[in-house]
C-alpha cells in the first residue's frame, strides 16, 4: 500500500546501516510503487559531500546490496533523483540552517538517527532549535538504546526534552520481520490456539537465534555489549513478549505495547544457575573470539542460553528457553512451541507419535510448521508418525513477499505514523531493569564464559540446561 508523500532525513546517511539496509530497502519500496514518486530522502553526515556525490555513493550501495535483477537502470535513475545531501555537525551549529530549505511543508517529515546514541540528544535538540521539526515530525532511533537502565533512562529523557513519545520510533528490526508479525496474526486471528496457549497445554517454549558469523569487524562495539545486550535485551525479549502477552483489545500501538510491558514486568529475575554463557574458540580457519575482539582477558559472552519463567496465571510453570550466539552451526532463527502430550494414549506404547509442535521460522525459509500426529499411511497397522503442516512463505506467496526486508517495512510504518511495531520508552526501560542485575552479577563475580567450538550449537552446558528437566533443544540444522 503506497504511503503519503514524505521527506526523510537520514543522519548517518553514509554509514553502514544506511548502505546495507535503509537505502536498499527504500529503493525496493520505490521500485515497487509503494513510495510516492515525489518523496525525498536527504542523507546527512559530518563529511563534506554534494548531492551528486551522495547519489554516486547510494548507487554503489544499491549495486552492492541488491540482486542485479532488482536494479533496473531506469528505476535506479528515478530513485537517485529523489536524493539530496546535507553536511551537518551534530555537536555544532554548522549545516542545520542549510537543511531547512531542503525540506518541504505539508508532507510527512521524518528524521532517522542512524548514528551513535551519544549523538541522539544533540541531534534532537538541534532539530528543534533550528526549527526543523514540527509537532507532527517523527524521529527514528536505532539500537543500542542504552547500555543499562541508567543510560536508557538518560536517552529517553534527552529525547523527551524535545519530542513527545508519539513522535519517537525506537526500532527493533526483529519486529519488522514478516513471521514475527505473523505470530500475532496466528495467535489472534485464529480460534484454534488461544484455548491452548497457556501453561496447561504448552510444555515449553524455545527461542533460538543462531548466527554463523563472528564479531570480527565490530569487535570494539561487541566486546562492550555481548549477546545479552546485543540480542536478548531487545530482539529476543520482543519475541518473548509477542508469544507470552495477553490478547490486546485492539491491534493498536498502545494496546499492544501495554500487554508487552506486562510480560516483561512478570518475568522472574534471571539467575546464574539458569544461564550458560559461551565464547567461541578458534576454528581451523576462523579466529577465536579473543582474536576478533583483540582482548585475551575478555569476559564478554558471544553465546547465551537461559531458562526463563514468567510469574502470571497464564505461564506459571512453563519454561521459556532462549539461546543466541555467534559462530554457530547454522544461521537459524526460530520459535518452537511444544505442547503437552495427550493425557492418555489409546494406542500401543510402541506406536510412536510425539507432542504437537508449532515451529515459527524467522529465517531462513520464513514460515510456520504445525507438527501433528497422523497414522502412517499403508498396511503397517496403527503406526503413528509426526508430519508438518507446512507453510513456507516463499512457496505460498512467492519469494518477493517472503524476502522483503524488516527495515523497509518499519520505515513505511514510520511514514504511516503507526507505532505498533516500535518500542515504547517504558518497555525499553523495563527490559533493562530485568537485564541489569544479572549483568552486574557476572561482572562482580568475574564469570568467564565457557569456550565452544565454532560451528557447534554452543557449549554442551546449554544442552544440560534442558536435560535437567527431561527436555531437549530442537536441533539446529
Ligand atoms: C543486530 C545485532 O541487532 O542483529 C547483530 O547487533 C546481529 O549482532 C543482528 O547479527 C541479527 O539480525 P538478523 O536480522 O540478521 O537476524
Amino acid at each position: 500500500i503506497p504511503v503519503e508523500d514524505f521527506d526523510l532525513v537520514i543522519f548517518g546517511g553514509t554509514g553502514d546501516l544506511a548502505r546495507r539496509k535503509i537505502l536498499p530497502g527504500l529503493y525496493r519500496r520505490f521500485a515497487t510503487g509503494q513510495m510516492p514518486p515525489e518523496a525525498r530522502i536527504i542523507g546527512a553526515a559530518r563529511g563534506e559531500m554534494d548531492a551528486e556525490g551522495y547519489r554516486a555513493f547510494v548507487r554503489a550501495a544499491l549495486n552492492e546490496f541488491l540482486a542485479p535483477g532488482d536494479c533496473a537502470p531506469a528505476d535506479v535513475a528515478r530513485f537517485l533523483d529523489r536524493l539530496d545531501f546535507q553536511s551537518v555537525d551534530a555537536r555544532g551549529e554548522g549545516g542545520w540552517d542549510e537543511m531547512k530549505p531542503k525540506l518541504r511543508e505539508g508532507v510527512v517529515r521524518a528524521f532517522y538517527f542512524s548514528v551513535s546514541p551519544s549523538l541522539f540528544g544533540d541531534i534532537a535538540e538541534r532539530l528543534r532549535t533550528h526549527g526543523l521539526a514540527h509537532r507532527d515530525s517523527r524521529i527514528v532511533v536505532e539500537k543500542p538504546f542504552g547500555h543499562d537502565l541508567a543510560s536508557a533512562k538518560a536517552l529517553n529523557a534527552e529525547l523527551a526534552a524535545h519530542f513527545a513519545e508519539d513522535q519517537i520510533y525506537r526500532i527493533d528490526h526483529y519486529l519488522g520481520k514478516e513471521t514475527v508479525q505473523n505470530l500475532m496474526a496466528v495467535r489472534f486471528g485464529n480460534i484454534l490456539f488461544e484455548p491452548l496457549w497457556n501453561h496447561q497445554y504448552i510444555d515449553n517454549v524455545q527461542i533460538t537465534v543462531a548466527e554463523t558469523v563472528g564479531v570480527g569487524g565490530r569487535g570494539s562495539y561487541y566486546d562492550h555489549s555481548g549477546a545479552m545486550r546485543d540480542m536478548v535485551q531487545n530482539h529476543i525479549m520482543q519475541l518473548l513478549c509477542l508469544i507470552a502477552m495477553e490478547p490486546p483489545a485492539k491491534f493498536d500501538p498502545d494496546a499492544v505495547r501495554d500487554e508487552k510491558l506486562k510480560v516483561i514486568r512478570a518475568l522472574d529475575p534471571a539467575t546464574r544457575e539458569h544461564t550458560v554463557r559461551g565464547q567461541y574458540a578458534a576454528g581451523s580457519d576462523t579466529p577465536s573470539y579473543f582474536d576478533d575482539v583483540e582482548n585475551d582477558a575478555s569476559e564478554t559472552e558471544s553465546f547465551i542460553a537461559m531458562q526463563l519463567s514468567i510469574s502470571n496465571w497464564r505461564w506459571k510453570g512453563t519454561p521459556f528457553f532462549i539461546r543466541t550466539g555467534k559462530r554457530m552451526k547454522a544461521r537459524l532463527s526460530e520459535i518452537v512451541i511444544t505442547f503437552q502430550p495427550t493425557p492418555h494414549s489409546i494406542f500401543d506404547a510402541d506406536a510412536g507419535g510425539m507432542p504437537n509442535q508449532l515451529v515459527i521460522r524467522l529465517q531462513p525459509n520464513e514460515g510456520m510448521d504445525l507438527r501433528v500426529t497422523i497414522k502412517e499411511p499403508g498396511p503397517g497397522g496403527m503406526r503413528l508418525i509426526d508430519v508438518p503442516l507446512d507453510m513456507t512463505f516463499a512457496e505460498r506467496f512467492g519469494q518477493e513477499a517472503a524476502g522483503s526486508d524488516a527495515y523497509e517495512r518499519l520505515i513505511m510504518d514510520v511514514i504511516r505514523g503507526n507505532q505498533t511495531l516500535f518500542m515504547r520508552g517504558d518497555e525499553v526501560e523495563a527490559a533493562w531493569a530485568w537485564t541489569d542485575p544479572i549483568l552486574k552479577e557476572w561482572e562482580e563475580k568475574h564469570d568467564r564464559p565457557i569456550p565452544y567450538e565454532p560451528g557447534s550449537a554452543g557449549p554442551d552446558q546449554s544442552l544440560a540446561l534442558l536435560h535437567r528437566s527431561g527436555r531437549a533443544w530442537r536441533e539446529i540444522k
